[in-house]
């Protein structure tokens, strides 16, 4: 551990002083589940406990009366629906992880009340919940349909993803490490080689062989004894290894696109926090998987504040995004600044846990390979910004994908331009602002319209028609735990 992040830790155990909390925005993996290899994988109880855990460390840290990091005026104990915000993927392992992160935020609010000394809580009706009073919080859920999809998952059906992730495969480096590996692997080959086949325990396979090995040594007790923690440790940095280049390479844009439409996501969200004054959307929570942790602590230079930042994160880890100023207290919270002021006065700080360990500390790390441990909200904006994709035509795109929701974006663009120009896929403007910007006639600005509007009536009745088929086939590739879920 580096010095540096020895002394985040000791930044984030500090209470804070002359400091208001505005807002938190977390973003969180799912829990231990089964192996992915094998289909209809899911959750396990030690799962949903850790991701109820978090829950309920984030309640403890910025909702509960007395938190010493309270959020300004979020309700203790019964949620305002407003000021608490979730997404997911339609994904039953991520769903059910948001659901139960969200249990520990705001546990049933009988066992609050019973719990609390004061008599502040008030439940106005006389009806009890079903649950002991369980709290329900919308999440909402993405599909593999749903434009919103790829803001956690930008890098499912993302051809340019496919290509660029899989090239490493052809790299020298991947030839090395196969090389390298292969006498390691082939000692562990009797213990997967009735699942996966001898031949396929091997650097090829890096993430199938650790997570099997790993959930075994965690579920399944005959096997323990067959492997040591030494070699499961060499199998994860083997495993982290192979997914770090599968999901960065600086000099390939291509292998993070996960990575910048979660940058994207982050920044519509915080948006939608100080648009209302932080009056609404003050806690707000997206589950998704490992590939989009590693795509963004990449894009952000998080491995230049701490060497781990290459490694998978833990089940159930998280990362947070404050947003905070420098005045106020826990007492008297300061007001949210002005709309002249927030790009200067409200500021951003990203923390990460590393799991849900006791031991796991909310560790405050630099973003851009900085040192500053909070940066202006203006800066931060402009930053990930730039390196973020920022909506859905842009990642239609940069992905060249043939979603239906892209047909609409892409029938868009090339109308508006035509099919000579050159538009470079991560350009951050998109081609139709590009051609508004240069002045386009009224006569085209009419024709696009209507095309706009034909394709968007076109892919609704499709849409209609196809819901049924749509949701049968994604069941369909839940269960048989298809190559592009990475959960
Ligand atoms: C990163 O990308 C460059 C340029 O495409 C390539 O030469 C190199 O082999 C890649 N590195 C890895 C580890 O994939
Ligand atoms: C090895 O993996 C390949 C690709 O997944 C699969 O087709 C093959 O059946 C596997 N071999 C064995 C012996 O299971
Ligand atoms: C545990 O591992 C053994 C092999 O060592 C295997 O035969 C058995 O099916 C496994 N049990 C479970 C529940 O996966
Ligand atoms: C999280 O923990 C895993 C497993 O111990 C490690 O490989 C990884 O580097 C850690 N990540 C960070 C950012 O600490
Ligand atoms: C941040 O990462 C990018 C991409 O890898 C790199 O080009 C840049 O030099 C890094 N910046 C800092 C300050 O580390």
């Amino acid at each position: 551990m580096s010095i540096r992040s020895l002394l985040a830790i000791v930044w984030a155990v500090t209470p804070v002083i002359a400091e208001t909390i505005h807002g938190v925005l977390v973003f969180t993996r799912h829990g231990d589940r089964t192996a992915k290899y094998h289909s209809g994988y899911q959750m396990t109880n030690l799962g949903a406990s850790q991701l109820y855990d978090s829950g309920r460390f984030y309640r403890q840290r910025y909702v509960e009366n007395g938190a010493a990091n309270r959020i300004a005026g979020i309700a203790s104990n019964q949620v305002n629906n407003q000021q608490v915000w979730a997404r997911a993927p339609d994904q039953a392992v991520l769903y059910q992880s948001a659901t139960n992160f969200l249990q520990g935020l705001y546990p049933p609010l009988n066992e609050l009340e019973s719990q609390s000394a004061t008599k502040a809580l008030t439940i106005t009706s006389n009806t009890t919940g079903p649950l002991n009073g369980y709290q329900f919080i919308l999440i909402h859920g993405e599909g593999e349909t749903d434009p919103d999809t790829i803001w956690i998952k930008g890098d499912d059906a993302c051809p340019a993803y496919s290509r660029a992730s899989e090239s490493y495969t052809a790299s020298i480096e991947y030839k090395a490490t196969l090389d390298k590996t292969s006498d390691f692997y082939s000692q562990l080959a009797n213990l997967l080689a009735p699942v996966m086949g001898e031949e396929n325990v091997t650097y090829k396979n890096a993430y199938d062989v650790f997570d099997l090995l790993n959930v075994a040594t965690i579920h399944n007790g005959s096997i323990v004894s067959q492997i040591t923690a030494d070699d499961l440790d060499q199998l994860r940095y083997f495993a982290n290894e192979y997914e770090w280049n599968h999901n960065f390479n600086a000099s390939q844009p291509g292998r993070s696109i996960g990575g910048m439409s979660l940058a994207g996501a982050i920044l519509q969200r915080l948006q939608a926090t100080i648009d209302t004054s932080a009056v609404r959307n003050k806690f707000q929570l997206m589950a998704g998987s490992y590939d989009t942790f590693l795509a963004f602590f990449g894009l952000t230079n998080l491995t230049a504040a701490g060497e781990n930042f290459y490694g998978l994160p833990e089940y159930a880890a998280s990362m947070a995004f404050e947003l905070f100023t420098e005045a106020g207290d826990l007492e008297r919270p300061a007001s949210f600044p002005t709309e002249d002021a927030v790009g200067h006065d409200l500021k951003v700080r990203f923390l990460f846990r590393n799991g849900t360990d006791g031991s796991d500390e909310l560790a405050v790390y630099p973003l851009f390979g900085g040192s500053e441990l909070a940066i202006p909200y203006g800066q931060f904006a402009d930053i990930l910004g730039s390196r973020a994709i920022n909506s859905v035509r842009q990642w239609c795109v940069a992905c060249g994908s043939t979603q239906d929701f892209c047909v609409a974006a892409n029938a868009t663009s090339s109308a508006a331009i035509g099919p000579s120009s050159k538009t470079t896929a991560f350009s951050s403007r998109s081609a139709l602002s590009n051609a508004a910007a240069g002045g386009i006639g009224a006569g085209i600005t009419l024709a696009v319209v209507a095309i706009i509007g034909g394709v968007l009536l076109t892919v609704l009745r499709k849409r209609k028609q196809s819901h049924a088929m749509t949701v049968a086939y994604a069941a369909e590739k839940r269960s048989s735990g298809s190559d592009s879920d990475s959960v």
